[in-house]
């Protein structure tokens, strides 16, 4: 039995196939409209999962949207009117895009993909996330929590898993969100909503949470950890380009300008950025009251989301949690919530906001409409598209790229390592490309982790990148705590994902100086050797050579693109890049300097 998995409209489009309620494929469109967080129908990844399966649309029992139309366009309708005149753009705009596309969801999928009508199933879009979540962990019993910005009506939902079935038995509603207040602060510290969240999660630790008093003016948490935000505060209610208003500007002073450089005291001057401004001294302060807000709303966040867990577990008395939607990307949260509530294990897939929404609405067709046993468990990301050997030697010979193609897979792996360790910057391609937003091994940029120039060299090579961006470590899975402070590292899911932010050991900060945050920590991924093999084997080599088996990685992409599916996508990024070697599959290419 085939099942699609369809999420667009609203973040990021994605589809995901399951064969008898195993994942085939699944993708994110961007990756192959090349438009970051595209929303629009998902034409190309459906595509790919049919393709990936050798099927036809026509070869579907079931195609399931992640949520339901009507419902959502209730709660824009209702919204608008209430806050009418105010809202009448938005009300214009939404009309409009949803009379086009929204609406004729089934009629768009059973056209594109030749279905009967009766094959078209919609979920809702919090048990999408659950379904994402829960049905794809190794759990039997589970809470469940997701929170977001908002779906059709609700924002965050608890629940319980058991066996091959979910029960959401609380919700939290629009437009008390608590992905819309994160959303808030994004826009106000200069960001763009839906992307710069990383941002400001990465921006915190240069600051101290000095605020949180006065984010705790526009958010109050109920003893069942349910919020309710101070609407006179926002307008995202209202607006469609603006999501505070005059009165969070009273409160909070002046929001950062876009393309304001961050920098502080502390951090110095970037020596990237070019010569330091006269005014360095006024213009760090200026930057230190940014990174204060966003610790403030970084903490306050935390606290909300420990308040929810706490609720949950003393409601269901559970020791596992699944987490979904947006919020659950929100890896330094996720580790508060394992260390700091009696929940012993969590679990979070790594496409965790919408995106995830198709593989969820799939597992829930299967798993829950359908009745049927769970069959599948997501132990690693790599679902998306892979490229052959004979794809990429075409498109060097066409394209007349020197290069190297290496057999043995010792050569290529040694050859990449003494790049590393002589302070290249090495572009990596291999497999399939990951699911969800992080990359883990199989689209990466990877560098040396020891060596205390490798932030500022990627940062230079790689332009355009923020300081407050860190850089990620992989380790060895087995060899994680010998690093990092996460007890038991190869039982926790969410390390497989970067989702978890943690401790580097105090005695391996400073050999490990360019993975380590300004506040001591490092958004680890954990690589298995039976998940991801030829990684694995390159980060083993790596420590064989230089006695420390982790090596830094962070997405293969340009800022502002998405990161890179096919050889033309790694090639273009590498050319416009400062980067020294790329490595697709077996194929080595180094740049040529005149
Ligand atoms: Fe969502």
């Amino acid at each position: 039995m085939y099942i699609l998995g369809v999420s667009c409209y609203y973040h990021d489009a994605a589809a995901a196939l399951l064969q008898d309620g195993v994942l085939l494929a699944a993708a994110e469109e961007e990756r192959f409209s090349r438009i970051k967080h595209d929303y629009g129908f998902p034409r190309k990844a459906i595509q790919f999962c049919l393709d990936q399966a050798g099927l036809e649309g026509k070869d579907l029992d079931y195609v399931v949207f992640f949520e339901k139309p009507f419902r959502k366009f209730d709660r824009i309708l209702m919204t608008t009117l209430q806050t009418y005149p105010q809202s009448w753009k938005v009300f214009r705009e939404a009309m409009i895009s949803w009379m086009v596309d929204k609406l004729w969801v089934a009629t768009t999928l059973q056209s594109e993909l030749r279905v009967g009508k009766e094959k078209i199933l919609f979920s809702q879009h919090h048990l999408s996330h659950a379904a994402s979540a829960y049905l794809c962990s190794p759990f039997e019993e589970a809470a469940i929590l997701t929170v977001d910005g908002v779906g059709e009506w609700v924002t965050g939902t608890y629940g319980v898993g058991h066996g091959n079935d979910i029960k959401l038995h609380k919700q939290m509603e629009f437009p008390h969100s608590l992905g819309l207040l994160y959303s808030a602060f994004t826009a106000f510290l200069g960001f763009e909503v839906n992307e710069g969240e990383y941002k400001v999660m990465g921006m915190a630790p240069y600051g101290e949470p000095r605020y949180v008093d006065k984010v705790w003016k526009v958010v109050q948490q109920n003893q069942d950890g349910s919020f309710a935000l101070d609407m006179d505060y926002f307008s995202f209610h209202h607006s469609t380009d603006q999501t505070y208003n005059q009165k969070f500007v009273s409160l909070f002073g002046d929001p950062r300008s876009p393309k304001a450089l961050f920098f502080t005291k502390g951090t110095g001057f970037p020596k990237y950025f070019g010569t330091p401004p006269g005014n360095f001294l006024e213009l760090s302060k200026q930057n230190q009251h940014y990174a204060d807000i966003a610790a403030s709303i970084q903490r306050v966040t935390e606290e909300l989301l420990l308040g929810m867990a706490n609720h949950l577990y003393r409601q269901t008395g559970l020791k596992r949690l699944c987490m979904a939607g947006g919020v659950a990307l929100n890896s330094v949260a996720n580790t508060r919530i394992l260390n700091e509530t009696p929940f012993e294990e969590l679990y979070v897939q790594p496409a965790a906001g919408d995106g995830g929404g198709a593989l969820g609405a799939a597992l829930w067709a299967y798993n829950i409409l359908l009745g049927k046993p769970r069959e599948f468990r997501m132990e690693h990301a790599y679902w998306g598209r892979s490229n052959s050997e004979a794809e990429i030697g075409d498109f060097l010979r066409e394209n007349n790229i020197p290069h190297r193609r290496v057999d043995s897979e010792d050569r290529l792996l040694d050859q990449v390592v003494n790049h590393l360790t002589s302070a290249k910057v090495v572009g990596w391609s291999q497999g399939r490309f990951e699911w969800g937003p992080r990359a883990l091994g199989n689209r990466s940029i990877l560098a040396d982790p020891r060596n205390p120039e490798m932030k500022d060299i990627v940062n230079a090579k790689i332009k355009f990148r923020e300081p407050y961006r860190p850089f990620a470590p992989s380790v060895l899975a087995e060899q994680t705590e010998k690093y990092f402070d996460l007890p038991g590292a190869v039982r926790h899911a969410p390390a497989r994902y970067m989702l978890y932010v943690v401790p580097v050991r105090e005695l391996q900060k400073a050999t490990l100086p360019a993975i380590t945050h300004v506040d001591g920590t490092g958004r680890l991924q954990t690589v298995f050797r039976e998940q991801s093999p030829r990684y694995y084997r390159l980060i083993e080599r790596f420590g064989q050579a230089t006695g420390v088996p982790v090596v830094l990685n962070t997405s293969f992409n340009l800022k502002g693109e998405p990161i890179v599916n096919t050889p033309g996508n790694a090639f273009n990024t590498f050319s416009k890049s400062e980067m020294d070697v790329l490595v697709l599959e077996n194929f080595i290419i180094e740049k040529q300097f005149d």
